[in-house]
């Protein structure tokens, strides 16, 4: 299956998530201001998947400049792209600290990024499926999940959505209920298309829905993945994720996230020190290119919502359970 997001012939290649599900197109990425476009439009999206491009990008610049300074000037306008992710910024200084062997060993970084994605989202989604079996009485499981954390969030394979794939597999697996994923629409562009194209029974959902599923028992866990997730277990993912975790706890189904350990932030001590993406009004003010609020309307639009570690019954990682007080 090819790569989200991979490095070919001296250029960074990506599959274009704001053409799908209606087009699968790869986009050919020649220089650092072109990835920074990519990102910042979500053409390339998910905190492990932004963990590889900035590397790849960090090694484009490597690979193009003779000057240091140019290259590191580069890696910081690349972490800087977007701020709550803290993959990004990861991949960055991952390939950046290859840079005095050479541009050669930063390309070197980049791809063992690359390599270990999927082996770290594997292990940790795995680790969650398991989890999940022990933890729910009934057979095959119902899971809900928000945004896109499958393999489009990824390098491949997926975090929330590697947990389908492995219960899948296991025969484990009644159905998905997708949340549409307001206002970009990730849950029902893409990850309702990595469910039909794996052949998962799914039903997209406005998000508005997902508690009055998970309150009518329609749902045994909630499985998302993260973008940052602070030293105490406060869990910063894609906004409309803290009110799944308030549903879950109030009707008692386990909240469930997956991630690598390059989305932990031991740096930041509680969810409070995250720093959440505030995007255009646009997003909220116009759907499909369209007006559908007053020109003059003012807007609140976070990408990110931080839940708070009490409400989170797991977080898997690849090297094990993050740990919760
Ligand atoms: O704004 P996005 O689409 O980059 O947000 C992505 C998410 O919130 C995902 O849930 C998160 O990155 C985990 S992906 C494995």
């Amino acid at each position: 299956m090819r790569r989200t997001i991979d490095w070919a012939d001296g250029a960074i290649e990506i599959l274009d998530q704001c053409a799908l599900p209606h087009e699968v197109r790869v986009l050919r990425l020649t220089t650092v201001d072109e990835l920074i476009a990519a990102i910042r439009r979500l053409a390339v999206r998910g905190a492990p998947a932004l963990g590889a491009a900035g590397a790849l990008g960090t090694a484009l610049s490597a690979l193009r400049h003779r000057d240091e300074d140019a290259v590191r000037a580069d890696a910081k306008r690349l972490a800087d792209a977007r701020p709550t992710a803290v993959n990004l910024g990861w991949g960055v200084r991952r390939a950046l600290n290859r840079l005095p062997e050479g541009p050669q060993f930063v390309l070197e970084e980049a791809m063992a990024v690359l390599d270990e994605d999927e082996r770290v989202n594997r292990k940790a989604s795995e680790r969650a499926a398991e989890f999940l079996l022990d933890r729910c009485a009934r057979r095959p499981l119902r899971l809900l999940t928000h945004c896109n954390a499958g393999r489009l969030a990824t390098v491949g394979w997926g975090t929330a959505l590697g947990v389908v794939w492995h219960l899948q597999a296991a025969g484990q697996l009644e159905y998905v209920f997708a949340d549409e994923t307001r206002p970009l629409l990730q849950g029902a562009r893409l990850t309702a298309w990595e469910l039909g194209e794996a052949g998962v029974p799914y039903r997209l959902l406005p998000d508005s829905a997902a508690a009055s599923a998970i309150a009518r028992g329609l749902v045994d866990a909630v499985v998302v993945g993260a973008d940052r997730i602070a030293a105490n277990g406060d869990v910063a993912n894609k906004v409309g994720t803290y009110p799944l975790a308030l549903a879950a706890a109030r009707h008692g189904i386990p909240f469930v996230v997956v991630a690598p350990m390059s989305t932990v932030d031991s740096q930041v001590p509680s969810g409070d020190g995250i720093v959440v993406e505030e995007r255009a009004a646009e997003e909220v003010t116009h759907v499909a290119g369209r007006p559908v609020a007053p020109p003059d309307a003012a807007v609140f639009n976070p990408a990110f919502d931080v839940t708070p570690a009490d409400l989170v019954t797991a977080i898997a990682t690849e090297d094990g359970f993050f740990p919760l007080e």
